[in-house]
């Protein structure tokens, strides 16, 4: 047992229709020069259909029963994030599968940087450069030679030195161990221009959430970001762009709102049950984990939902049946924290750290995806 996966089917209208249909459409369109073509095309397209229910059955289904039958609609989902995992071949070169850039680590905080970059490698980026703070560099080096950290997010021109790296980045995880110098803040502000202007995506979390909190123009509507809030993070976002209260009761219902209210981008709120939401579906991750929460946890999610959402934009909507990329990656990202944390805690118990996580992201991630 141990897995309860449910999706919930928030708005139930048309938009989320589009996952067998579409492709159905784009294979036929494709064919259009040959009826044998379009023959094979449509044997195809129900060929698809029915090893793949399209989404939005999966998820009313999955909205009428609760929790009563989640078992096969909760394999559609790991079966989503399959789709998006690159298979790993010979003809790639370095790089290919995800170059991400952390950008976090300040005099006080050198952890939670060095945990997001690792998590990102263990999960299956190429390279990981970390940006921070010129006294947090040496300190993350020493960590692991297998991180590139770039010294440079508290100097003057900071924004240019980023800027820099970013034609060569995939995504961008800006938050973990940040601080909350005004300084670095005013240059982070610069680097999340400079991100939409490429349009990168990028991964929000920590300190990177209380800026987003004080300047919600900075992401608004940017439909390449997710933010990734703990709960008290998430009462500062609602506080900032919602007037009214926060119904404490609906999870589902509230980051849905706060999704919508920040221009639809996508939401993901940590907690007993992980709620995702783009303003338009919300997802539930209730992977098992552990009663134990060891500071970093996040971290690890930040850093392996980097790399997935480069792997699922990507991939494109296809291979996500229509649904959004973005809600299929953090899906993915929240099941394999919380499936390092039960792992790591079947060995370790209370004495469990996110180093102890870390070391479960290859056999969580095998078993959860690679079957
Ligand atoms: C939760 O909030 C959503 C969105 O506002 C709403 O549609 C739904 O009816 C609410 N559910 C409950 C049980 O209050
Ligand atoms: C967000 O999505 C909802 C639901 O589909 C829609 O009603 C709303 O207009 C969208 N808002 C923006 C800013 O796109």
């Amino acid at each position: 047992m141990g897995v309860h996966c449910v999706a919930v089917g928030a708005c139930g209208r048309g938009k989320i229709d589009t996952g067998v249909p579409r492709m159905a459409v784009r294979t036929c369109g494709a064919a259009a020069a040959g009826a044998a073509v379009a023959a094979v095309a449509a044997l195809l397209s129900a060929a698809i259909a029915f090893h793949w229910p399209p989404l939005h059955a999966v998820l009313q289904r999955a909205f009428s029963l609760h929790t009563a039958h989640p078992t096969k609609d909760m394999e559609s989902f790991f079966q989503l994030v399959r789709n998006i995992v690159p298979a790993l071949t010979l003809k790639k070169h370095k790089g290919q599968d995800g170059r991400i850039g952390i950008v976090g680590g300040c005099q006080e905080y050198t952890g939670a940087p060095y945990f997001a970059g690792i998590s990102a490698l263990k999960v299956g980026a190429d390279l990981t450069h970390v940006f921070c703070a010129r006294e947090a560099a040496p300190v993350i080096k020493s960590y692991s030679p297998e991180l590139i950290v770039h010294p440079v997010l508290d100097s003057s021109n900071a924004v240019e030195e980023v800027e820099k790296w970013l034609p060569r980045l995939h995504a961008l995880v800006v938050g973990p161990g940040l601080g909350r110098d005004d300084l670095i803040l005013n240059n982070v502000r610069g680097i999340l221009e400079a991100t939409k202007a490429r349009d990168i995506p990028v991964v929000i979390d920590a300190d990177g959430l209380w800026l987003i909190a004080q300047q919600p123009a900075l992401i608004h509507g940017y439909q390449k970001a997710i933010l990734t809030p703990n709960r008290v993070e998430f009462s500062r976002l609602w506080e900032a762009v919602l007037s009214s209260p926060m119904d404490t009761q609906n999870h589902s219902g509230s980051v849905l709102k706060l999704s919508q209210a920040l221009g639809n981008i996508t939401v993901v709120q940590k907690g007993e049950h992980d709620v995702i939401s783009n303003g338009q579906q919300v997802f539930v991750c209730s992977q098992e984990g552990s009663g134990r929460r060891c500071g970093g946890q996040g971290d690890l999610l930040s850093g392996s939902l980097g790399v997935m959402v480069h792997w699922a934009l990507l991939a494109g909507p296809e291979k996500t049946q229509g649904s959004s990329p973005l809600l299929v990656a953090a899906w993915g990202a929240c099941t394999l924290t919380r499936e390092c944390n039960h792992q790591a805690f079947q060995k370790y118990g209370r004495s469990m750290t996110t180093t102890d996580m870390i070391a479960e992201v290859g056999t969580a991630f095998n078993k959860l995806f690679m079957t």
